[in-house]
């Protein structure tokens, strides 16, 4: 992505991608449920922790090498699963898991998106991983965890914080999902973006490639968004858990942990790791931080397994803080689809290089040469200002 851009962090992309996006897509990816309390609080909780600083230790610039789900990772975080990117760039899925492979990165490909886990894995290549929604027709399911087997992918993560859609009063005014077909409102949004239109007039009008020999689906990604966030299981239970470790030998990730009994029960059902999520904001409001969430929920587990971490990372020192927390990596979600939007492959790898140039200098101004010496070191790197430790 050109320097003209202005570009110089993750907010400045924001901003791009709104002056791109018709104001249905970007309130989407924008918006949290709500009042948005939650979202606010992913956000402002980081403030909570200060970062230790200690001089005249490390010579050379750290390394961010790490490893995480089994495999090494050129940084300590990694594309999360965030549904329809093809519809906030043509190509969305392609363009973001060639920006993952470039930077040595996982991403985690949405049940939701335009582009199936079998076309990536084609076209692309690189450490893709699944994320499923639990359909109502666990047939469906089935063929979702055949096509992501086939695809050579190895770890699927099971998303639990949606048993019902929560409300995001933006896509309720903008009438995101309760509009299946193109209307005069939505045609008129998106002729307010005529760069927007032109790439998806150039990739032809899109649908998801997942349900295309599913026609109760519908037609269209519009009216395809809306039966598959209709046709999630509101009955999911542990039970259900058990089921998918019974069917997937890979590694099994539970995304959308928020209390540490959960956690100790997803453990107990054989998951390899959490995911500590709020969904962004997007589902339960007024529920806590991840950041918050997170030291309760390590000291449940014990130290060895395997705890991710999303939620409002827009800053490499806040990656810098979840990792002495104790988390083993970071997910990003609309740091990297603020990017996608603004600027396509490149606008995501621009996300990546600011998140990795930001967690460099901190490090080496902390006095910490790599993220292996970061991790062992833990908290006493930070400093509680809210409840006093190390303070
Ligand atoms: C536009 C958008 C779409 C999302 N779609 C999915 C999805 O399909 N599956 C899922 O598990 N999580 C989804 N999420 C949640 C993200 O995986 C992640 O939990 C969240 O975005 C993290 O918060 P952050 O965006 O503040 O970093 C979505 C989030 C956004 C913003």
């Amino acid at each position: 992505m050109s320097n003209k851009s202005g570009a110089v962090n993750v907010s400045d992309l924001r901003s791009l991608a709104k002056s791109r996006l018709p104001k249905i897509f970007f309130d989407y990816i924008d918006g949290a449920a709500f009042s948005e309390t939650t979202a606010v609080r992913n956000r402002s909780d980081f403030e909570r922790f200060a970062l230790v600083q200690k001089t005249l230790r490390v010579k050379d610039m750290p390394s961010l090498k790490t490893t995480f789900l089994g495999a090494e990772s050129g940084l300590p975080f990694m594309l999360g699963p965030v549904g329809f990117l093809g519809l906030y760039r043509g190509g969305g899925e392609r363009l973001a898991a060639a920006a993952a492979k470039a930077k040595k990165i996982p991403l985690c490909l949405s049940t939701f998106s335009i582009a199936s886990i079998g076309t990536l894995r084609r076209q692309v290549g690189g450490n893709l991983h699944f994320q499923l929604y639990m359909d109502r027709d666990r047939s469906f399911v089935e063929h979702l965890i055949d096509a992501a087997l086939a695809a050579q992918t190895e770890v699927l993560y099971l998303t639990v914080d949606t048993s019902v859609t929560s409300i995001r009063e933006k896509d309720l005014r903008n009438g995101f999902r309760a509009v299946t077909r193109l209307n005069a409102p939505l045609l008129f949004s998106m002729m307010q973006r005529p760069r927007w239109c032109l790439d998806m007039l150039r990739h032809g009008s899109p649908s998801v490639e997942a349900v295309e020999n599913y026609p109760e689906y519908g037609k269209g990604v519009l009216e395809q968004a809306s039966n598959l966030s209709g046709r999630l299981d509101a009955s999911l239970t542990w039970e259900d858990l058990s089921w998918l470790r019974e069917r997937w030998a890979g590694r099994l990730v539970v995304k959308g942990i928020l209390s540490p009994d959960d956690a100790k029960r997803a453990q107990e059902c054989g998951a390899d790791a959490v995911v500590v999520s709020n969904h962004g904001g997007r589902q339960l409001d007024f529920a806590n931080s991840t950041i918050a969430a997170l030291p309760a929920i390590r000291s449940a587990v014990g130290p060895d397994f395997e705890i991710l971490i999303d939620g409002g990372f827009r800053r490499g020192s806040e990656i810098v803080i979840a990792l002495a927390l104790g988390a083993s990596g970071v997910l990003l979600g609309r740091a990297y689809a603020f990017g996608l939007a603004a600027a396509g492959q490149d606008g995501v790898e621009k996300a990546i290089d600011i998140l990795a140039t930001e967690i460099s200098i901190t490090l080496k101004l902390m006095g910490i040469a790599s993220i292996a010496e970061l991790q062992e070191g833990g908290t006493d790197n930070l400093i509680d200002r809210a409840y006093g430790f190390n303070a």
